[in-house]
Parts: C-alpha cells; structure tokens; sequence
C-alpha cells in the first residue's frame, strides 16, 4: 500500500510545489511594435529610472546605503551585481542568501531590481568567478595570445566553462521562481562588458580549428555573408568570430535561465566610439559594440536587446551611441552611464528614443567614485541633476510608458556647442533652445540682462510626444520649448498650454498656461512640470 501510496503523494507535492512557484502577477516582457519598444511589468509598459549601485556593493550592509540615494534621484529600480564567486564560492554549494537580502531590502524600499550576472565575464575579465574557476586553467582555459601565451579572458570556446557558468546562473533563475513570485527583478543581464581587450580572439588550437571553418549558416542568413570567417570580415574576422562565440555563450546562460524564469534579459557593451569600425586589439572584442549588433542578433536569440554603457561625455557622440542602439529590432535602454550631473540630461533623448530605461552608475553611499568616468563625489547637486527629469517622469511613468509604445516621440539634450536642437512632429515643428530666462527674448536690446545662472553649464533637455495631431505632451527642464507651424503658415498658434498630470490614464488639467508663462515659448526650468500643448489654426477654425 505504502509503496502505492509513495508516487500520489510525490506527484501531490511537486504539484504544490510548482503551484508555489507560479507567480502572482504576470512576467515582465519586452513587447516590440511597429518598431517601438515596452518593457511590460506587471502587466503594463514601465520605464526603468534606475540607478546601478557599485561593484562591490553586492553584499547586504553596503547595499543599504544605496536606498536614501535611489530616494533622493525619484528611481524606481537598483541595479545590483550578484557575483558567481558569492553564489559558489565551492563547487556545487550555493549561496543565495544575498539574493535574499536584495530582494527583502528592495521591496522594502519599493524598487524594482535589474539583476547583473557577474560570471565569467566582469569588464571582460574572470575577477568575479570562484576561486576554483579562477586557478583551475585546465579546466576552464584562458584565451590564448597569437604567440600561444595566456591571456587573461576565459576562453568562450570551450563547453566546460559554459556549463559551470550557466549551472550556477540557473541556480540563480531558480531561486528568483521560488522566492520572487511579485517579480521584484524584472530583468536580468548575464554577464557584464564581455569580450577581451587586446587579444581579439582565442588562438588557442581550438581556436584557430574553429577560425579556419566557414561562418555559421545562422550568420551568413543574417548577413548576407559567407565562407570562412577570414572572407566574410576581412580585418575585422577575429572580432567577428570572438563576437559568435561570446554571444553564444551568453546565449546559452540566457537560455536556460530563461527556461526556469523567463524574464527580459540583456547585455551591454563597453563602448569604442560611435562612427569608427574599431581596431579589432583595442576594442572589447566579442562585446556588444554597435557594429556587431547583427551577430549578437544572430547567435543570442535569448537576449532581448544590447545596451550601451555610456561614459563618454561628448553630446554629440551619447547621441550617436542612443541612435545606434534604437533599432527595431533592439529597444534602447542606457544600463550604465556616469553619473556627473552633466550626464543627466540625456535622460531625455533616451527616453524621447522611446528608450525604456536609463541608470546611472555609482548609485550608493558606499563612498566610491569613479571619477573620471563619473562624479568626483555623489553631492547633493549631483543627485538633484538626474532627480529632476526622473521626478517629472515618474509622476506620469506608466502613462509616458503606455505613449511611447505606440506615438511618436522625441527628446533631445543640450548640445556641447549650444545650439539649437529642432523636430518636426507632424504639423508643428518644435524648438528647443537653452540658457535663457524665463521672460523676454535673447536679442532684446531695450533691456539688459545678466545671463541665466545655468546658461554655461551643459544642463537642459526635453522630451515630446504627439499625442494626436494636434496635441503634445512635453516636459523637461533648463529648457526653452518654441512652437511654431511646420509649414511655416502664419495662422497656426497654440490654442492652449495646459499643466497638468494622468489620472487613471486621463488627462486632468491643474492650471492653463498663459500670458509672461506662454509669450516667451514654454519655459521649463527646475521643477518637476508636465504640458498638454494644443495646436490650431485660425484659418480652418480647427484645432
Ligand atoms: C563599466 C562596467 O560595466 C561597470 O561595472 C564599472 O566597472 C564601470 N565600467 C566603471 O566604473
């Protein structure tokens, strides 16, 4: 009977079990439309304002310090590290009590949480992987130089390093089914910053095997190319076949993690300059670059987008980075960039992107700084930089979300040289236009003015959605935003400027602009502020 008995009372308790491990609201997703993008979480489009913690700051007492700075910035996600070297410090023995504290720790402050893999790759290196990863060569082989020497990388090529890799990540996608079932982490990046510096690819004897072969079918379908890797890229072949393999790998973690939780995941890129193809030895090659985004396509169909860490401070190339990112085929999200208040601004022309995310890095009161790629020290003015534009986001997030899955948008930042940055959004063409005060007009001569307190500092941006032919939606700050018609007809005007927020998805006015607040464009300068601009022309008396 007992022995009869034995296999109901299993199939019972797996069944509870995996009742147990459904979860209670939906999973995120990405959900891409008519070449616009929404991160769906909890059932409904949401943008990431978030804000990546330190390094070192995976561990339950330095992590607390980051919740009074993600307060003070209005985010409303963390993103934290979770090393492989903390989960399996022995081989088959797993810790995930940190993942724990995270969890607990963020729902107490109210966050939602990107999750970052640190495995076999950290900024190209193995640093975050176990000690018997780290010294076990044989095993786990690093890339070999041309001339046969070690290099420091882990090698992607060989299955062993994969499998103990992707064993300890499922491990980590298995315990955010059992533990996580409000979906606190809505995303997850395997890895960080592959690919290696120096050494474009593995000359080791498998290696140079694999090298000599022709480019996978997959790739030649994608690219249009074909034969060994030597005649489909030419100079750029090392790069292109490190690209595969690394690409694969993750694609592998992605899979099955995705097979246990299948939650939105991604990779980002360390980046080497938006217009130039890079030198193969001084790029991180096999990385998320730009250039290579059809590969990744191509052998990581798991990974949802590639993303750009942004520490460059020139305008003109963060555009160029934000541009080459927003593909149809790959939502933009800035996963990492510095987090100087100069770099605030570019919120906005992520966002006006479509872009579903944006977090700084070095988001806690550790006391680390990586100036100079980011601030000298995270002061008050920093933070109040990137709280600003997120405050004014995050009183319409899920509305802004909801509109930039399926209007047209745009948003823009003040450019190093000042100028200028315009639009056309269906009939109406919109300016923006920096470093001015609030009332009267630059090239006044009857009046002298001090120049605005900000007009020489690179702050300002604004993003716009049309929401109906003749309705926008705005919002910014440091910003002057002009209307003027598109056909430069003398009859269109703005019938009406209204400031207001959403309420259950609908509009609800708090107070009309006009007078000194509409006669010099629409000023908005360092308060959270959210416009309805309507748009008419006498002519045909229609809005
Ligand atoms: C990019 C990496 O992805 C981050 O983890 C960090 O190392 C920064 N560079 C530099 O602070």
């Amino acid at each position: 009977m007992l022995t009869k008995l034995a296999p109901l009372a299993l199939a019972c308790a797996l069944a509870a079990q995996t009742a147990a491990a459904q979860t209670t609201t939906p999973l995120p997703r990405l959900e891409s439309r008519g070449g616009h993008h929404a991160l769906i979480v909890d059932g409904a489009p949401f943008v990431i304002l978030g804000g990546q913690v330190n390094n070192s700051t995976n561990y339950p007492e330095p992590l607390k310090t980051a919740w009074p700075v993600l307060d003070a910035m209005h985010a409303n996600t963390v993103e934290v590290p979770i090393a492989w070297e903390q989960v399996e410090p022995v081989e088959g023995k797993y810790d995930l009590s940190f993942l724990q504290d995270l969890l607990d720790q963020a729902r107490a402050h109210d966050k939602r949480v990107v999750l970052l893999w640190f495995g076999a790759w950290k900024n190209t290196s193995p640093s975050y992987t176990p000690a018997w990863v780290k010294l076990n060569n044989a095993r786990f082989p690093r890339m070999k130089d041309p001339q046969g020497k070690d290099h420091g990388v882990l090698s992607p090529l060989f299955p062993a390093t994969m499998e103990a890799d992707r064993r300890a990540f499922a491990k980590v996608m298995d315990y955010l089914r059992d533990h996580d079932r409000q979906n606190t982490v809505i995303m997850v990046q395997p890895e960080n910053e592959t690919g290696s510096y120096r050494v474009p690819r593995d000359f080791s004897a498998e290696g140079n095997r694999l090298f000599a072969q022709q480019i996978p079918a997959t790739l030649a379908r994608k690219t249009g190319k074909s034969g060994t890797w030597t005649q489909a890229f030419g100079a750029q072949a090392p790069r292109a076949f490190n690209t595969w393999y690394v690409a694969s790998y993750v694609n592998a973690l992605a899979q099955a993690g995705k097979a246990v939780k299948a939650l939105p995941m991604y990779v980002n890129g360390s980046l080497a300059g938006p217009s130039n193809v890079p030198d193969p030895t001084g790029v991180a090659s096999g990385g998320p670059q730009w250039d290579v985004l059809d590969i990744w396509k191509a052998a990581a169909p798991a990974i949802d987008l590639a993303a750009p860490d942004i520490y460059d401070r020139a305008s003109g190339n963060v555009i160029q980075y934000l541009d080459k990112y927003t593909r149809p085929d790959n939502a933009l999200m800035v996963p990492e960039i510095g987090n100087a208040k100069e770099f605030a601004r570019f919120f906005w022309p992520t966002i006006g992107r479509g872009g579903i995310g944006f977090s700084p890095f070095g988001m806690d009161a550790s006391g680390y700084f990586n100036y100079p790629l980011g601030a000298r020290a995270l002061d008050s003015k920093e933070l109040a930089a990137f709280a600003l534009p997120y405050a004014t986001v995050s009183s319409i997030m899920r509305d802004w979300a909801k509109i930039a899955a399926t209007r047209p948008t745009w948003g823009t930042a003040k450019p190093d040289n000042g100028s200028d940055q315009s639009v056309t959004l269906g009939p109406w063409t919109i300016t923006a236009s920096w470093g001015q005060w609030q009332f009267g007009m630059k090239d006044w001569t009857w009046i002298k003015a001090d120049p605005a307190p900000w007009a020489s500092e690179p702050v300002g941006g604004m993003a716009v959605a049309q929401l109906s032919d003749h309705e926008y939606l705005v919002m910014g700050d440091h910003v002057r935003i002009s209307f003027s018609p598109a056909d430069k007809r003398d009859d269109g005007m703005v019938v009406s400027v209204e400031e207001g927020t959403f309420r259950d998805g609908k509009w609800v006015t708090a107070r009309v602009w006009n007078g000194d607040q509409t006669d010099y464009g629409l000023n908005l300068i360092d308060r959270p502020q959210v416009l309805k601009v309507t748009t008419g022309s006498y002519a045909d008396g229609k809005r």
